[in-house]
């Protein structure tokens, strides 16, 4: 699938937008402050219900404005809308004009990958980044993912709760309750574990293919570590009951499926401790290509590919791989720079020959065409 037509009202500076995009690949440049990341934050929003730059959804209207309005017609003729009132704070969803109040109906409808000059710096920088990546896959791609993990998730909120409250009782009056919840909860994270673990593996298989394109040096040398949130050598009941007085005192959950990771090795040690922060980037984009490559293998709706200033951390020599690899992809990408030099090796005589080039001014889109002069 991909995204045909994107339309805008009131989103950050692109007041009233409307683009239609090439099926494959499209190039976005502008000048600093002209919109091509809010262009990207719109379509992230569409696909996530929230942006990759803020938590705060309200800052997303327009200066003075009291609601916004984003929607695409995709490559099956379907329609996509996600508008915000923010004086209600109420947000509504439409797809082909019926009406949705959950926001995670436009995920089963559309997935959004996006890599920004940030990205990598949060990705190596914490678990945090790391699990929102591995689950956005495997949202798309476990098919038993999002409800359990939905479950997990509520079991997790009253375990936690239970905890804090066991701290307040005198001789642990919630003893019982408690070892209900961590009964599901250890259940649960099990299940969550295994679906996590088989994904991990697929995905590292699909992952060698894009280091040979975009990091030919690390072929052979990187592994990968699944942690998944509790000690290997203990079951999770254990690993609980054993610390018990700890989580007490922390008044929370101290293991389980939220605590997983995935630990990136170069010749066993900590790849981001090896790389060059302009490899960390191509690193990165190798494990979003093949995550993207393997949603689009298992899921019928193919992932959209945003990349956000690819000129930024990457030398010519870089982006003449990524063009290699960008054209391997079965997938649409859209790419924002700021000016046409830092797509050269995109659009030069060994470039790709088709795509879509837009000028973006003021919040407004002009459409440039391969031939057209600067
Ligand atoms: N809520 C908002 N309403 C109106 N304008 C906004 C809002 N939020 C941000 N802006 C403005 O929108 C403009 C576009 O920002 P954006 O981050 O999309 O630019 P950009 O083209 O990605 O620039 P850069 O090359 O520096 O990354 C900026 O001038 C910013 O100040
Ligand atoms: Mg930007």
């Amino acid at each position: 699938m991909s995204v045909i037509k994107l339309t805008t009202q009131n989103f950050r500076n692109l007041s009233s937008l409307s683009i239609n995009f090439h099926p494959n690949l499209n190039f976005i440049i502008g000048d600093n402050g002209s919109g091509k990341s809010s262009l990207l934050e719109a379509l992230f929003y569409l696909g996530h219900g929230k942006s990759f730059r803020t938590s705060k959804v309200d800052s997303l209207a327009c200066h003075d404005t009291q609601n916004f309005v984003v929607s695409v017609k995709d490559s099956n003729d379907q329609q996509l809308g996600l508008s915000r009132d923010i004086s209600t704070g109420i947000s509504h969803v439409k797809i082909d004009g019926q009406g949705f109040n959950r926001l995670s109906v436009l995920a089963k409808n559309i997935a959004i990958q996006i890599v920004t000059p940030e990205s990598f710096k949060l990705f190596f920088g914490g678990p945090k980044e790391r699990r929102r990546f591995i689950d956005l896959g495997m949202f798309h791609v476990k098919h038993d993912f999002p409800i359990i993990w939905k479950t997990f998730n509520k079991v997790l909120k009253q375990r936690n709760a239970n905890i804090r409250l066991e701290c307040k009782s005198v001789i642990g009056g919630h003893q019982s309750t408690q070892s209900y919840w961590t009964e599901q909860f250890c259940e649960l994270s099990e299940k969550v574990s295994n679906l996590r673990g088989s994904y991990v593996s697929e995905i590292i298989s699909e992952l060698n293919y894009w280091l040979d394109i975009l990091l030919p040096s690390l072929t052979e040398r990187v592994t990968v570590q699944y942690l998944q949130g509790w000690p290997l050598k203990h079951t999770l009941f254990d690993a609980l009951n054993s610390n018990k007085e700890k989580e007490m005192a922390f008044g929370y959950s101290l293991y389980g499926a939220h605590k997983f990771d995935v630990k990136f090795l170069l010749d066993k040690k900590p790849i981001e401790t090896q790389l060059s922060r302009g490899q960390q980037k191509l690193f990165l984009l190798a494990l979003t290509f093949a995550q993207a490559s393997f949603i689009a293998r298992v899921k019928l709706v193919k992932p959209i590919l945003l990349i956000d200033d690819i000129g930024a951390e990457l030398d010519i020599n870089s982006r003449t791989v990524l063009s290699k690899a960008i054209e391997k992809l079965d997938c649409q990408v859209i790419i924002t720079a700021i000016d046409s030099n830092a797509l050269l090796p995109f659009l030069g005589e060994q470039g790709i020959r088709k795509y879509s080039m837009f000028h973006v001014k003021h919040g407004k889109v002009l459409e440039k065409y391969p031939d057209d002069s600067e």
